[in-house]
């Protein structure tokens, strides 16, 4: 109908013009994924006897894969089944319910999330890392820093106390910087949440945002080119030696130390309060404060208890 050309053509504009934004947007994490598998995937791929033992339902069950393998190749989306699945490249195409099958848009968001490196969350956006006290500039674009790069570091400044029998005796807090297995370790706490280098109380640690810092036998304190490397590390997943990300410990206990700012910030990381939340002594902007919470799917920090401590 030509009275519908000019109609089109304006669709057609809007599309493009969001493609493009898109385009220019931050590359793309597991939160921006996860929507659609929770509305197209789930409703199959969960519980017990799941198709080929596939999971979808959260982030560490997707990178875990079915019983033939991992289902998503960082960096490879046209070596991912999953992808090959969504196109209809491997058979039958997913979702198994289409069509509709996912539209151009969708397929190309899970494909640029594993191009990008299969990012767990929201990593801070750079304005708020510039922000921050002690922030680095970003590593090379294109560089995905994994455990044997920021190992050296930790083994030298670090493990000389952080190990079970160090200077200190045992290890200070019991935490062990030894190995990437006891860096990660959340079963009391976790210092280190994949991709959040705000949330993780070692990164605090050594930018001095939480105090004593780190290096507890400094200065010489970390420079900043570590500092940075250890950021891009955490933010990035967390990789381990093989260059996996590490999935989010949702659940998982947190304590953190910081300087409160404005609307619930500690530093530049915003917390979630709630009812159930307890606050002490009536926080005030500015203050150094102690945090104690649990880490959410998206890796952000639902605050259990909040008090100013002396610094
Ligand atoms: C209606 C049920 C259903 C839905 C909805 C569904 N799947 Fe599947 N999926 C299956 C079944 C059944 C298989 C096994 C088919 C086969 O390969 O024989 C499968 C297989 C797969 C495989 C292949 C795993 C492997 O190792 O070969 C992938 C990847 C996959 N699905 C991803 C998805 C994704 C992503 C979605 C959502 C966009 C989705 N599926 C939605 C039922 C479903
Ligand atoms: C000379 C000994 C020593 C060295 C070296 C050292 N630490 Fe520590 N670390 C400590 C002590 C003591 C504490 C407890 C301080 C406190 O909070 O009162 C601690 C606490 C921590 C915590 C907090 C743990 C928690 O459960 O909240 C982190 C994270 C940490 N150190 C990381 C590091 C990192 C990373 C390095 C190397 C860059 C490092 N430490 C080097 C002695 C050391």
């Amino acid at each position: 109908m030509p009275d519908n050309a000019p109609r089109k053509l304006a669709i057609t504009l809007v599309l493009a013009l969001l493609a493009g934004l898109q385009g220019t947007a931050a590359e793309p994490t597991y939160s921006d994924i996860a929507p659609i598998l929770q509305n197209r995937c789930v409703l199959c791929h969960a519980g017990p006897q799941p198709p080929l033992g596939l999971r979808l339902e959260n982030l560490a069950q997707l990178l875990k894969g079915s019983q033939r393998g991992p289902v998503v190749q960082a960096g490879d989306p046209a070596g991912s089944e999953l992808i090959k699945r969504l196109k209809g490249i491997s058979q039958p195409r997913m979702p198994l319910s289409g069509p509709p099958f996912l539209s151009a848009a969708e397929i190309d968001l899970f494909e640029r999330w594993i191009a990008a490196g299969l990012k767990p969350a929201v990593a801070p956006r750079a304005t708020d890392a510039a922000a921050g006290p002690g922030a680095a500039p970003a590593a090379t674009p294109g560089t995905m820093p994994n455990y044997s790069h920021v190992e050296a570091i930790f083994a030298r400044r670090c493990a000389k106390c952080h190990s079970p029998h160090g200077l200190m005796g045992a290890a200070p807090e019991g935490y062990l910087l030894s190995s990437y297995a006891t860096t990660l370790a959340y079963a009391d706490r976790a210092r280190v949440v994949p991709g959040s280098a705000d949330a993780s109380e070692l990164v605090r640690r050594i930018r001095g945002q939480s105090r004593p810092r780190m290096p507890y036998d400094g200065p010489p304190f970390l420079d900043e080119t570590e500092i940075s490397l250890i950021v891009d590390w955490v933010n990035q997943g967390a990789r381990d030696a093989q260059g996996k990300p590490a999935p989010v410990p949702s659940g998982a206990k947190v304590r953190l130390q910081g300087t409160l700012g404005a609307n619930w910030r500690l530093d530049t990381l915003p917390l979630k309060i709630d009812a159930k939340t307890r606050i002490d002594h009536s926080p005030q902007a500015g203050d150094y404060v102690q945090v104690r919470g649990r880490l959410m799917r998206d890796g952000s920090v639902l605050v259990e208890r909040i008090r100013p401590r002396s610094r």
